[in-house]
């Protein structure tokens, strides 16, 4: 029985097998495992997977572990810019930094671009390396839309279908002619629940002028690489524009409701490892008390670099609660906070590494303490535990609302971490209120009894545009408008005109008749005479 099976799947992968390049460019690590997970499950799908490595920051991992072809482009000089100028991960406190000011948007981006563009270049100009990509004949280019030379690159190697994924939500729609309206629709960069007040849709429209500044910022030199390099490549927005398909990292059940398009399909969850049972030790600390909490603030804002006010509130607030366990990522657990002051609280356990998917999915832990990152949310919404949110930086602070949203977290703000006062009232809030429990539970059995599986809807759309290519039918015809055409501007000219010529005619008119009124008048009054 078991053969003629094997040799079954076997004959059904081979004849669907299609030829995929996934672009990697390795610059921070959330975005790596997204493309590694995509390309991976690929690969689980029967496909040949080519892996395209761009090395920008090595101490990163390549985050695919099955592609069966790896191409890497090794660093170029001063690749690793962003990571060593802006996102100094190893000595900023997070914790404290603005990040959503204009000045500090475009500074993040003018350092994402001068690292983009020097790899970007390194690859283009690696000798053979786009005629050899090319000669593959890939039927599919899987690449970010963030990092843009993946998308240019899709004009020099001509895939029967370019897809473009964010590994984040889909921030900017405008480029397969999705549009969200400034003043109804929740903005993706700010906390959406509070998007109907004058104040908060006024900030919206704000946001909206920063984050365009971010991604010109960004994009506009790496589009000049390419026009320097190989004149007469198209804009990236017009290569987009052609995509067959657009992948989303978000699940609709646990993020606000926006307009979509039908080429716009969301995975988000993707990732999600299966979680395991727990080992002897972990599942020994769960049961030292009646409740147990995790604090995880991620891999990029290090819990060791807070400032020592900022560790000692948590510390206070962690400690008033005698019957609650609370394991807190740290990464060095023999430094002087850990080893003087967290030694003395009972209830307070480090640890630099700790099983975070296979602890969140044991029924006995109660609450997660996080930032809030994409990946981390997926996992809190597929575990169905209630989380305490403190977003730090980025989409962070959308995907926290979101959750807080559907009733499965409250958002504290980072700069409030401070007062002790106010995390042990919040925690004490989420810990008691067992509606937020009981909704976490209803979203994971959702989750659990989709439609459709996120690895599905990856696998089938990406077959599909692998045979077929882009649909006419899927790009919306707001595409081949002009911006003014678009805002309707010509159209408010025009009725504009319209309105002021009548209104100048009915002038005349009214004028016109007066006269001739007067003249009557003074007939009738010469008649009389
Ligand atoms: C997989 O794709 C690569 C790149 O196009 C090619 O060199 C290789 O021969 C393919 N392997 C199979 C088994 O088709
Ligand atoms: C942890 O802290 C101790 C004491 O401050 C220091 O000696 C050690 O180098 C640190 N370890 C790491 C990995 O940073
Ligand atoms: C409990 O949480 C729910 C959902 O987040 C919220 O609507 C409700 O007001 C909370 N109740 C209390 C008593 O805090």
């Amino acid at each position: 029985m078991r053969l003629p099976l094997l040799s079954l799947l076997f004959f059904t992968c081979s004849v669907h097998s299609y030829n995929i390049l996934v672009y990697i460019p390795k610059f921070a690590i959330s975005h790596i495992h997204f493309m590694g997970k995509l390309a991976d499950s690929l690969v689980d799908a029967g496909h040949n997977v080519t892996a395209l490595i761009s090395e920008m920051d090595s101490n990163l991992p390549d985050g695919t572990k099955k592609s069966q072809k790896i191409i890497r482009i090794s660093p170029g000089e001063g690749a690793d810019h962003m990571n060593t100028h802006f996102m100094t991960k190893d000595t900023m406190d997070m914790f404290e930094m603005e990040f959503d000011s204009y000045s500090a948007s475009v500074e993040n981006a003018y350092h994402n671009s001068v690292s983009f563009c020097i790899q970007c270049r390194k690859m283009l100009t690696t000798p053979g390396l786009v005629e050899r990509l090319k000669r593959d004949k890939y039927d599919v280019l899987i690449t970010e839309a963030f990092e843009m030379c993946g998308v240019g690159l899709s004009h020099l190697i001509s895939p029967r279908a370019l897809i473009p994924v964010s590994s984040s939500l889909l921030f900017d729609p405008s480029p397969f002619g999705l549009h969200y309206s400034l003043v109804s629709e929740p903005s993706i960069m700010l906390d959406g629940r509070f998007h109907s007040t004058l104040y908060s849709r006024l900030k919206t429209i704000y946001h909206w002028f920063i984050f365009r500044a971010f991604l010109d910022t960004q994009t506009v030199p790496l589009q000049k690489v390419f026009e320097e390099l190989y004149p007469g490549t198209p804009s990236f927005s017009s290569l987009l524009s052609d995509s067959a398909v657009v992948f989303a990292n978000t699940d609709p059940l646990v993020d606000f409701a926006r307009p979509t398009l039908s080429k716009v399909v969301p995975i988000g969850g993707i990732g999600v490892p299966t979680p395991k049972p727990l080992d002897e030790y972990w599942s020994g600390i769960l049961s030292l008390r009646s409740r147990s909490v995790l604090v995880s603030f991620g891999s990029i804002a290090k819990s060791v670099l807070m400032h020592p006010s900022r560790k000692a509130a948590l510390l206070k607030a962690f400690a008033s609660f005698p019957d609650t366990t609370f394991i807190w990522k740290y990464e060095n657990t023999s430094d002087d906070f850990a080893r003087l002051e967290v030694s003395r609280v009972r209830n307070v356990i480090l640890a630099e590494w700790m099983p975070q998917k296979d602890l969140l999915a044991d029924s006995r832990l109660t609450l997660f303490i996080s930032h809030g990152g994409m990946a981390s949310c997926h996992e809190i919404s597929h575990a169905g535990v209630p989380s305490l949110l403190i977003p730090i930086f980025g989409d962070q602070i959308n995907n926290a609302a979101a959750l807080a949203h559907v009733g499965i977290a409250q958002v504290f703000n980072k700069f409030d971490m401070i007062h002790s006062d106010k995390i042990r009232k919040a925690i004490e809030e989420m810990i008691e209120n067992s509606s937020c429990k009981s909704n976490a539970v209803r979203i994971r059995d959702q989750l659990a009894a989709r439609p459709s599986s996120p690895v599905e809807r990856l696998v089938k759309n990406v077959e599909f545009a692998a045979r077929f290519g882009p649909s006419k039918s899927l790009r919306p015809l707001n595409l081949e408008l002009s911006t003014i055409q678009f805002l309707g501007l010509d159209l408010i000219m025009v009725i504009l005109s319209l309105i002021f010529i009548a209104a100048v005619l009915s002038f005349y008119f009214c004028k016109l008749l007066r006269v001739l009124a007067s003249v009557v008048h003074v007939r009738k009054v010469q008649k009389l005479e």
